[in-house]
């Protein structure tokens, strides 16, 4: 099985046009009036070669763009990639961060295995160098991610490594750069640990599999501890939401608990928990779902797995907080064991349930972690979950949905949409929402009428919160990217690593322990 690109980030300090590599990336702004001293320098080591692209109308500077010339001798680089960065004015860090991407996807296209990348200079002072740094080195894992681990084909063939150096003359700005380096590596790496797990399949993916999964994460990395409850354990405490759904299926549900908490004592520390829906493949069960792209429905775990990544990415930037990171996960089937229609489920905080469609089955696992959640005594919960179709018809596939009980953490959670790039909008879930989820024959069903989809589910989800602050994502159209894009591949996205991670940064001060 093949493994995912191998990076490898470093910053250098040196003079651009003296840059040995294969390929120099620089960033260009639609609206610049003129080439920046950057570019300019490099333009002229040239012969006027970037200025030529531009002049000739091949190249405008715009996002998502880029033009390649040659270096012939006249640079160290063997060539030189010009990224379009948009209009100066527009600019974001997740600029950087989409560039940068699209230079590592370039490069991994072309077969370069070196890339030396000065992109944050076209920026000047418009964002703090640390900043732009854990941005681009982000972008760098996004862009170059490809998920091919099953094709034994190797025609093309495909590089194993990408070597970045993040370049710069002034050898005071690579220190805060390389900071800025380490932490987007951390982020980069968990976001493309999270992108492969999803990709992978249901009949290689399944709550057990999953389970091992995250066993083997806490393993692997220092400050995390893992726990699974198993069908028994989930018996013995109750948990009839996830067993439910998970009755159907040959692969029997998990609960599955990975915990961080930072080395010595600081304190109380600031305790959250993050609930992530896993369910393995989401066939619809007994309201089983049309043919027309079911496959799919194999990332119907990402919300929980993006969760597992973030705990990853916590305890390497030894963040000074108390995390829970809980995965429900079971797969939903159609079998002479499935839950039905009609069935009234007692679940673990001792609501009952009337199903009323085995397909909205997300929110039955939820609702026994997020109970799970409130018992560890914790200060926030977010929950991250592929939910609703509703959410997708709402906010199609560029922004997340976002429902909170708390207008401070619903503020937080934009905030950390702004610097991640991963963006979210506010929809309502209060009291009108919750009465359609009411039954006459239970305390609540687990479907409303037909409108308002993404909220009556978050809703639901509200009922099981007690007093505790909370938001809830419905990220069923920002789980993958259907089409390859300039700057990524297609596939999973692991939407909510960056975000959440960025949300858990600002929550302490950005400080990380040594
Ligand atoms: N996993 C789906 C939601 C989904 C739909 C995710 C499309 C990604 C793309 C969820 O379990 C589901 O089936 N929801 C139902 C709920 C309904 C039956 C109340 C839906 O949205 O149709
Ligand atoms: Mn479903
Ligand atoms: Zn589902």
């Amino acid at each position: 099985m093949k493994r995912i690109i191998e990076v490898e980030l470093k910053t250098m300090s040196a003079a651009l046009a003296e840059c040995k590599t294969q390929m120099l990336v620089l960033g260009h702004f639609s609206d610049a009036k003129q080439l920046d001293a950057t570019n300019r320098e490099i333009n002229e080591r040239l012969g006027g070669a970037i200025e030529r692209v531009i002049k000739l109308g091949d190249f405008k500077g715009k996002d998502g763009t880029s033009a390649v010339v040659y270096g012939n001798g006249q640079i160290g680089a063997e060539r030189v990639l010009v990224v379009g960065l948009g209009e100066h004015k527009q600019a974001t860090i997740d600029t950087a961060r989409k560039a940068a991407a699209l230079a590592a996807n370039k490069a991994v296209g072309m077969k370069v295995q070196t890339i030396a990348v000065a992109i944050h200079r076209a920026f000047g002072a418009k964002f703090e160098p640390g900043l732009l740094a854990q941005a681009m080195a982000e972008g760098i894992y996004y862009g170059s991610f490809r998920y091919d681990e099953y094709v034994t084909s190797d025609e093309d063939g495909r590089t194993d490594s990408l070597v970045v150096e993040v370049i710069d003359d002034n050898a005071a700005k690579t220190k805060r750069l390389e900071e800025g380096l380490l932490k987007g590596a951390i982020i980069g790496k968990a976001q493309s640990y999270a992108r492969a797990l999803a990709n992978r399949p249901g009949n290689v993916i399944n709550p057990p599999s999953l389970a091992a999964e995250a066993k083997k994460l806490a393993r692997n990395t220092k400050g995390l501890n893992c726990k699974v409850l198993d069908e028994k354990q989930l018996a013995k405490l109750g948990m009839g939401g996830i067993l439910a759904v998970g009755s159907g299926s040959k692969t029997p549900p998990r609960l599955i608990v990975v915990k961080y908490a930072p080395r010595g004592k600081a304190g109380r520390l600031p305790t959250v928990a993050l609930v992530g829906k896993a369910i393995t493949f989401d066939s619809g069960g007994i309201s089983i779902k049309p043919a027309q792209n079911m496959e799919q429905m194999k990332l119907d775990k990402t919300g929980g797995i993006a969760v597992l990544a973030v705990a990853k990415a916590a305890a390497e930037l030894k963040l000074p907080i108390n995390l829970y990171a809980i995965v429900p996960s079971a797969e939903n089937m159609p079998s002479g064991t499935s839950y039905r229609p009609g069935d009234i489920v007692t679940t673990y905080s001792g609501k009952t349930v009337e199903i009323q469609n085995t397909d909205a089955e997300g929110r039955m696992i939820l609702c026994d972690a997020i109970h799970y959640a409130v018992k560890q005594n914790c200060d926030v919960i977010i929950d991250v979950a592929t939910l609703t179709g509703a959410c997708v018809v709402a906010l199609g596939t560029f922004m997340a949905g976002l429902m909170s009980n708390d207008e401070q953490l619903g503020k937080d959670i934009e905030k950390a949409a702004q610097t991640s790039g991963e963006k979210v909008w506010q929809l309502p879930c209060g009291d009108e929402y919750a009465e359609e989820m009411k039954s006459k024959i239970a305390d609540l069903k687990n479907s409303g009428g037909r409108w308002g989809g993404a909220c009556t589910a978050a809703a639901f989800l509200r009922q099981f919160i007690g007093d505790k602050k909370w938001a809830h994502l419905d990220i069923a159209g920002v789980d993958c990217f259907e089409k390859p894009t300039a700057s990524v591949s297609e596939g999973a996205s692991a939407f909510g690593v960056r975000l959440l991670t960025t949300y858990l940064m600002n929550l302490t001060g950005g400080k990380t322990r040594k």
